[in-house]
């Protein structure tokens, strides 16, 4: 008998298993906390409710903290970042409670939220804090049970900061997305990567020669304007933090404000965690054909109701998550993943390699509350700084690569101020 779950369709579990082991063999750091889990239990008779992008590295993480003694529950952290196949396997082959169907509408999302929740966690495991927010909201009367949280990403560490600062919080957090670990690898170079995945596996276009226009230059579309160069295209950055966008012209970008990027772009992603970054004033001087999606964590950052009432008639889907808008004008604007994170609707996320390294922060952190609760107050706080290196030095372990060590002379050098030229 399956535990209870709601997924498209069990029959796809085969799949989704050679899947996860396929992400498993690139995640040797998660592997290694599996091990001394599986010897030491340290999460043993805590109920974990995950909202998490549904995908094979996700499973990964799970099946790390069921080792840990946990019993788990995932539910979707997007409506379109599920893969089928692993919420599927899951169920089937490891036992664990899912409730995740990609292309779920709002409704059903939100149904599934519920249900995490109905499993009253003691601790919640979120990609953009919508568990906690509707525990603070609609489930309060689950609060007194759950000791933590963790967080995954800049867009729910800004939520859960906001909700401190009002004192809503009512429990700790820790925000794994703030450990280097996390933002300087998943956030660069794995939506660097996966972006261009995303956009290239939707639409099949050649990059090269194509003018790419990249709004922000955060940790993510650093890496998104660093990979779409690298394909050939002439990028533009737009920014509103004239410190980044100092570092995006000196990195060689060209840097302009969004509405005068517009008529130049020929691809246009997002990832801001802000709002309206793409506006009805910029689809009303783009180029027919134009591509617009976004990386970021929610489908705001396009000004999808605005394009809507721009177009003459409702979308057409011309492939799988290309969606074409036909303006008055007869100009076409191609929207991808309905606005929905572009790497995760169209491509795979990112690779296991960079996840290997978040999710350490996520099983550890997990560990950490557990040992720690009781000394945390009703706030958001970081990984601790040795976890965050541990993490480093065993990732560059397992890649083969060594590094020099601080001789004492050194140690005693760095420490002291008396010495000059
Ligand atoms: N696609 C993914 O898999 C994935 C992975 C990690 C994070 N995220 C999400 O991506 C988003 C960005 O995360 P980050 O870590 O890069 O954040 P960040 O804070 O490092 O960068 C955001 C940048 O956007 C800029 N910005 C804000 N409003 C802007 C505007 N109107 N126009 C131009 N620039 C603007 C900010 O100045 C900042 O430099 C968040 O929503 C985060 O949750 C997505």
């Amino acid at each position: 008998m399956a535990v209870e779950h709601h997924v498209r369709s069990l029959d796809l579990a085969p799949g989704g298993r050679l899947r996860i082991e396929w992400a498993e063999n690139d995640m040797p750091v998660l592997r290694q906390i599996r091990q001394r889990f599986e010897r030491e239990k340290p999460l043993k008779g805590l109920r974990i409710a995950a909202c998490l992008h549904v995908t094979t590295e996700t499973a990964n993480l799970v099946h790390t903290l069921q080792a840990g003694g946990a019993e788990v529950v995932l539910t979707a952290s997007n409506p379109l970042s599920t893969q089928d196949d692993v919420a599927a396997s899951l169920v089937a082959h490891y036992e664990i409670p899912v409730y995740a169907i990609k292309g779920e509408d709002n409704r059903t999302y939100y149904e599934h939220l519920q249900r995490a929740l109905d499993h009253q966690p003691h601790i919640t495991m979120d990609d953009g804090a919508d568990l906690v927010s509707e525990l603070h909201k609609n489930r309060t009367e689950l609060l007194d049970g759950v000791i933590g949280g963790t967080e995954e990403t800049t867009t729910g560490v800004i939520r859960l900061r906001a909700m401190a600062a009002d004192g809503a919080l009512r429990f700790p957090v820790i925000a794994v997305n703030d450990s280097m670990t996390k933002h300087m690898f998943d956030n660069r170079y794995g939506t660097g990567q996966s972006t261009i995945d995303g956009i290239v596996r939707a639409t099949n276009l050649l990059l090269a020669g194509r003018t790419v226009v990249v709004g922000g230059y955060g940790w993510c579309s650093r890496g998104i304007a660093m990979r779409a160069r690298g394909m050939g295209a002439n990028v533009i950055v737009t920014e509103v933090d004239p410190l980044k966008a100092l570092e995006a012209t000196m990195d060689g970008y060209r840097v302009m404000p969004m509405i005068e990027a517009a008529p130049q772009g020929d691809v246009f992603v997002t990832s801001t965690g802000d709002i309206n970054v793409i506006d009805r004033q910029h689809f009303e001087v783009m180029k027919d054909g134009a591509v617009v999606c976004n990386s970021g964590h929610f489908n705001v950052e396009v000004n999808i109701p605005a394009l809507e009432s721009l177009a003459v008639a409702p979308p057409r889907r011309v492939r799988p998550y290309v969606d074409q808008y036909v303006l008055r004008d007869g100009r076409r604007i191609h929207l991808l993943g309905e606005g929905r994170l572009i790497n995760l609707a169209a491509a795979e996320g990112h690779p296991a390699s960079v996840m290997d390294m978040s999710f350490a922060n996520q099983a550890l952190a997990a560990e950490y509350m557990v040992k720690h609760h009781d000394t945390l107050q009703n706030n958001v706080y970081r990984v601790p700084q040795d976890v965050d290196l541990e993490i480093a030095r065993l990732k560059l372990e397992a890649m083969g690569i060594r590094i020099d060590t601080l001789t004492e002379e050194q140690i005693r050098y760095l420490n002291q101020w008396q010495e000059g030229t």
